[in-house]
This record gives structure tokens, C-alpha cells and sequence, in this order.
């Protein structure tokens, strides 16, 4: 499978646009499950056509990749639910600004 280096780093880029300085680790992590998604799929149906093919060796090294992959899937989702919750709880770097304006105009 190929997966151009330059469209993970314009996702990533686009979600750290979205989502501010805080949600770049959730930026990265979305990223490498969109990977991981497409590992899965690619790996799904290749298995599959080994099954019709009746080649049993094939299928089961598939089937052992396929299971690695949705792992990986899963310890990226584990990651993602606490690094999202730090990330929604973080101040939003546009508004840490307008903050401190504020306190400064106040002064
Ligand atoms: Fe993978």
C-alpha cells in the first residue's frame, strides 16, 4: 500500500488549521487511522480474493495482518479519546489572545 508522506502532511497541516496548536496531536492521530482504515479495507479484500483463489497459506497471512491493523486502529483510537479531551480542554491559541488583550486593555 502507498500512502503519499505529502497528503498525510496536509491533513495533519488542515487539522492543526482546524483545530489550533492543542489538537496537533489529534491532527496526527487521525491521520495515521485514515491509514490504518485504508490498510484494513485493502487488506479485507485481498484476503478475500484469496479465499476464492483457495490459497489457504495466503489467507491466513492476510488474516494475521489484517488483525495487526485493526489493532494498531484500536491503540490509535485509545490514544485519541485522552489527547481529544486534553485538546478541547485547552484554550484555543486565538482566543489565549483575545484573552489577553482584554486583561490588558482593562489595566
Ligand atoms: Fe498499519
Amino acid at each position: 500500500m502507498k500512502v503519499s508522506v505529502t497528503e498525510l502532511k496536509k491533513q495533519v497541516h488542515a487539522g492543526v488549521q482546524e483545530l489550533g496548536y492543542q489538537g496537533q496531536d489529534a491532527a496526527i492521530i487521525a491521520a495515521a487511522q485514515r491509514v490504518e482504515h485504508y490498510e484494513i479495507a485493502a487488506y479485507g479484500t485481498v484476503r478475500t480474493y484469496a479465499e476464492i483463489l483457495g490459497e489457504q497459506n495466503a489467507v491466513s497471512l492476510l488474516e494475521k495482518t489484517l488483525e495487526e491493523e485493526k489493532e494498531t486502529d484500536q491503540k490509535l483510537t485509545e490514544l485519541a479519546e485522552g489527547i481529544n479531551v486534553e485538546a478541547a480542554a485547552a484554550e484555543p491559541e486565538h482566543q489565549r489572545s483575545t484573552n489577553q488583550k482584554s486583561k490588558a486593555a482593562r489595566m
